[in-house]
């Protein structure tokens, strides 16, 4: 691929184009969602082209759903394909835990669906998303629209009771809410600063309204960066770093 890209774009394509290189044939692939998955999914309908690959795709999202399908890649449902090898997916925030704030192009409840359906969780990212903690990125919460209000109330009583930062919420989109791929609503908690993220994510989804929250904890084993020269590091939980 010979491309002009933004430095921002450069490094999100470098740790995409590495990331299908964990990809072998046979395997069943979970796809994110954003611009970095994007990438991602070009990439890998690519390699599938010039290598033959007998891949099957289950897409986190309708926008990475289409794209997989216009270049060529079998989709398929999560049902269909039961058990996944590998999902790759970008995040908005990872920290030294390899814990993730996702969920900035909504869809971070099927996102959590699919990585959980996978053996494997892929994260591509550019150093941007690196965090010491997780909290400056708002933490999106999945809501249903049913009784928004009241579960706005009991959000904001959690978030009382949590060590954050702030504690402010808004309603993405406002008065013209964005509606997820699955019907709801989302929440966009401003928190600054997330100290106990399992307590958090625990007390969120214990409000009946919320569907689901974008902490990704315990879910993510290795973390590919790509930086706007080009070069990659390639990190994984055990404390191993590959950079080339
Ligand atoms: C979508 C996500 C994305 O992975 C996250 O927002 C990162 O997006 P991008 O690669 O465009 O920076 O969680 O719900």
């Amino acid at each position: 691929m010979s491309l002009s890209l933004s430095p921002a774009e450069a490094g999100k394509f470098a740790a995409a184009r590495r990331s299908v290189d964990f990809v072998e044939d046979g395997m069943r692939l979970g796809l994110g969602t954003g611009s970095t998955a994007a990438w991602m999914v070009r990439c890998l309908a690519k390699r599938a082209r010039d290598e033959q690959l007998d891949l099957l795709c289950v897409p986190t999202s309708e926008a990475t759903e289409r794209l997989a399908r216009a270049l060529g890649l079998t989709v398929t449902t999560l049902d269909e394909a039961g058990h996944l090898d590998l999902t790759i997916d970008g995040a908005d925030e990872f920290d030294p835990s390899f814990n993730l704030i996702k969920g900035g192009g909504g869809a971070h409840l099927r996102e959590k669906i699919v990585a959980a359906a996978s053996q494997e969780m892929l994260v591509i990212t550019d150093p941007s998303k690196d965090v010491a903690a997780l909290g400056a990125f708002p933490l999106p919460i999945e809501v249903l629209r049913f009784g928004l209000a009241s579960t706005r109330s009991q959000i904001e009583a959690v978030l009382a009771e949590e060590p954050v930062a702030k504690r402010e919420i808004r309603l993405r989109g406002g008065n013209d809410p964005l509606v997820t791929d699955e019907g709801n609503f989302i929440i966009d908690a401003h928190l600054g600063r997330i100290d106990d993220p399992e307590a958090l994510a625990v007390a969120l989804n214990k409000i009946p309204g919320v569907v689901e929250n974008g902490l990704f904890l315990g879910m993510c084993r290795t973390i590919v960066i790509g930086r706007e020269d080009g070069s990659v590091e390639t990190r994984t939980q055990d404390g191993s770093k590959i950079t080339d």
